[in-house]
């Protein structure tokens, strides 16, 4: 078989390693690949090369993708989908294997649906997508922004202030809920609940009586009662682009407000989302490329290499695309546990 392989919508750490794993997998069976250059706009453009194991030699702790990324939409127009069907074929494509989130893995199916073998591997910070336990590129993206918060956390402490940390997530609160658990916030504010100014101002309150500073975590999804600024822009898929809504300074200045608080706010952005990925994003993309190659090989087409319950799988795409996988009460409830 020829694979044809592409990673799709924003980058984040374990893409180089799926594509590694990709790669050494169809070769051990005797099968060459062949990457697409920047997601989708890559298969619509014909932007492909060849990619053999020499040229996934050391890419495995590497951050980033070496094909590229796109937010391309190869399904806004008919002629982009045309396109993509003719240049599969041109370069000869027997499978493609669509690296992705939900944006991406929606095209694969609707691919697959047009009578092309497709697999799919997910992969988002976000940690978003549905049928799979976790996201590569979470793991190490929380962590910076932990970090981040721990950093706030020495200023925050050494200037008697409150500092609101937004992080990215979109509308899954993933990355809030992990930061604001493993950091320790003292309030932290996701997509998944209702934006409570009461209760974040009591726990502000309550942090700064004990210990004379408070931290908060603010995912960039939440709405936090008239949005501030303009109109965002969207991206390809029509998402809005979030950050441009600035909910954690609109955070920060409701506490200054109320609360008389001198009180800052951080955006770290892209920051979370660059870097070397962390051992289990490293050994979970690992896992996840080498298993797609496996579904492909079975013949298991339209289908999604998963991780549930601690095992490797294969879902049908119709399973994995939809809305996103949020947050649930539980991981909520703990989260509260640990808030003033
Ligand atoms: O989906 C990953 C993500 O980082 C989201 O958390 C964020 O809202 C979005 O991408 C930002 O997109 P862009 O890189 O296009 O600005």
């Amino acid at each position: 078989m020829r694979f044809g392989v592409l990673t799709g919508g924003g980058d984040c750490p374990g893409l180089n390693a799926a594509l590694r794993a990709i790669v050494r997998r169809a070769a051990r069976a005797g099968h060459e690949t062949v990457g697409f250059r920047d997601g989708w706009k890559g298969v619509r453009d014909g932007l492909a090369r060849p990619l053999g194991v020499a040229d996934v030699d050391g890419i495995l702790g590497r951050g980033g993708t070496i094909l590229g990324s796109s937010r391309t939409n190869p399904f806004a127009r008919p002629e982009d989908a045309a396109q993509v069907l003719a240049q599969l074929s041109a370069h000869r494509i027997d499978v493609l294997v669509a690296v992705g989130g939900d944006d991406t893995l929606s095209a694969a199916r609707e691919l697959h649906r047009r009578g092309s073998k497709v697999v799919g591997v997910p992969k988002t910070m976000d940690n978003d997508v549905r049928g799979t336990d976790w996201t590569f590129g979470f793991h190490s993206a929380t962590a910076v922004a932990v970090d981040a918060l721990e950093r706030l956390r020495d200023t925050a402490a050494s200037h008697h202030r409150a500092i609101v940390l937004e992080v990215m997530g979109r509308h899954a609160g993933w990355v809030a809920l992990a930061t604001g658990l493993a950091g320790g916030a003292d309030a932290t504010l996701v997509p998944e609940e209702p934006y409570d100014e009461a209760a974040l101002i009591a726990r502000v309150r309550a942090a700064v009586a004990a210990r004379g500073c408070a931290v908060v975590v603010a995912s960039e999804g939440i709405e936090v009662g008239g949005r501030p600024g303009t109109k965002a822009a969207t991206d390809g898929f029509s998402h809005e682009l979030l950050r441009e809504r600035g909910v954690g300074e609109a955070v920060a200045r409701r506490i200054q407000e109320v609360t008389g608080v001198e009180t800052r706010s951080a955006q770290i952005g892209h920051i979370q989302r660059g870097g070397a990925p962390e051992l289990f994003d490293r050994i979970l993309a690992t896992r996840l490329g080498a298993g797609a190659v496996d579904l492909a090989l079975a013949g298991r087409f339209g289908e999604v290499a998963v991780l549930r319950g601690g095992a490797v799988t294969g879902i049908p795409l119709d399973e994995a695309v939809g809305p996103p996988r949020t947050v649930s009460p539980e991981w909520l409830d703990l989260l509260h546990t640990f808030e003033p």
